[in-house]
């Protein structure tokens, strides 16, 4: 199993490209079984998740073409086909390996009026229900049927009529599912409490190009008409602010300054105010933001809550960030009850951290040392990484398919602005 092997201590300095967002990626994607036309997405980046959902669509009976990608491009152009649906069932084979399989849900049952996709279960970050995404579609008149590890969603005659639905809190994924099911329902959708993250944003504005009717995109309230049919589009997806924000975490726990070409401020309001709290010098450009770390970062205290708020994706890295900091964080997890699992990890370098519920408390050290440790999911493999790339000596990072599932070449990116990174292959 391929591991990154890091010896750390040195600053980044340069220009480093920030690739298409893969939570966007994934809930564009499922857009392409809307209509019958081909859905082109510019800017998809090279990512595991991303190929999966490509294989996903493919046994729905979606042509994917890729084009013109060079090896040396970062990002590329998938060009996706439904012309018609083979099946309408996501396998738990599929859904086990990729959450984000679960978003073919709404898009499958506004097409063909069906949709059986397998429960997704349990995951590395705690337990992640859909019964929102379910209840949500119910208000807008699909049958649901939970049997032998599978939902099976109907819409009687074959059409959703469309509803109301409060969300009791924001979720993104129903937000999305929602989203995707009501565009092509015969009457108008309300949906409250909606998400309001920039990926929903995306895709709002994916759908509208598609021929979609939405108002109050960006809001808390979202307004559906029903159209009887969508046409296909061409579309760039939006960029990755979660990566973004987890470079201008690793440039500020080694020292130097990074301009994260692409990087969008406008996304990225909460963890731009976390950084430049920590004593962080960010300079918003109009196609890029330059990060330049402080002699010394300050503690902060942060609580992860949906956009606006400081994005639980983000909480990882900043952790990693504040083992350095001059003085103790106080970081809090509302999101997900068990994202912690970073934490007996970074303590293996030398960092001290306490665990208190669902609240962490980081005490700065002066030194983190470089030691072997073992990704458990996306976020926190990348949260390793930061403090691999501060820390004396060498760490050796396992179990990374979880970073390839998230950062588009990440060695490569992080070695071209000075870090001294490698992948080594084994087997
Ligand atoms: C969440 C994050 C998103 C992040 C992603 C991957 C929020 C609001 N969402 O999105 O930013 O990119 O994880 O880390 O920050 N819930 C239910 N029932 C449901 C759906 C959700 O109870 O049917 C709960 C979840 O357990 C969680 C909260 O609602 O506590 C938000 O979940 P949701 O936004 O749906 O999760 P993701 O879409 O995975």
């Amino acid at each position: 199993m391929d591991s990154i092997l890091i010896r750390g201590g040195k600053p980044l300095s340069g220009k480093l490209p920030i690739s298409g967002a893969k939570n966007s990626a994934l809930t564009l994607m499922p857009c392409a079984l809307l209509t019958d036309e081909p859905l082109t997405l510019r800017n998809l980046p090279r990512l595991a998740d991303v190929d999966g959902f490509g294989h996903l669509l493919n046994q729905l009976g979606t042509s994917t073409m890729v084009e013109g990608a060079r090896p040396e491009d970062f990002g590329r152009v998938m060009t996706m086909r439904a012309a018609r649906l083979t099946s309408t069932e996501a396998p738990y084979d599929i859904v086990r390996k990729m959450r984000a399989s679960i978003l073919v849900l709404g898009p499958l049952l506004a097409r063909a009026g069906e949709a059986t996709v397998s429960l997704p279960g349990g995951c590395a970050i705690g337990n992640r229900p859909i019964d929102l995404h379910l209840k949500a579609l119910e208000a807008m008149g699909a049958e649901i049927e939970l049997a032998a590890g599978y939902v099976k969603a109907t819409a009687p005659g074959g059409r959703l009529p469309g509803g109301s639905y409060v969300f009791p809190v924001v979720s993104v994924g129903a937000t999305e599912n929602a989203l995707m099911a009501a565009v092509l329902a015969k009457g108008t959708t309300r949906l409250e409490n909606a998400a309001r993250e920039p990926e929903i944003v995306d895709l709002c504005n994916c759908l509208v190009a598609m021929g979609a009717r939405i108002e109050g995109i960006g809001s808390e309230t979202l307004e559906i008409e029903g159209v009887d049919r969508l046409h296909g589009a061409t579309y760039q997806v939006m960029a990755d602010r979660i990566e973004a924000g987890s470079y201008a975490c690793a440039v500020a726990i080694t020292g130097g300054s990074l301009e994260l070409v692409g990087a969008n401020a406008a996304d990225m309001g909460a963890t731009l105010a976390a950084l430049r709290d920590a004593g962080v010098a960010i300079e918003e450009k109009r196609n890029s933001i330059v990060v330049t770390a402080p002699d010394r970062l300050g503690p902060l205290t942060l609580s992860t809550a949906p956009f606006p708020g400081f994005a639980t994706d983000m909480q990882a890295q900043f952790m990693a960030m504040l083992t350095l900091a001059d003085g103790a964080s106080l970081l809090t997890e509302t999101i997900f009850e068990n994202r912690y699992m970073h934490v007996p990890e970074l303590a293996r370098m030398g960092a001290d951290i306490e665990v208190r519920g669902r609240s962490a408390v980081v005490r700065g050290v002066r030194q983190l040392n470089g030691a072997p440790v073992m990704a458990t999911d996306l976020r926190a493999s990348m949260s390793l990484i930061i403090a691999g790339l501060a820390a004396q000596g060498e760490t050796r990072v396992s179990r990374i398919y979880h970073l390839d599932r998230g950062y588009e070449r990440l060695e490569e990116k992080l070695q071209a602005v000075g870090a001294d990174i490698e992948r080594i292959s084994v087997g």
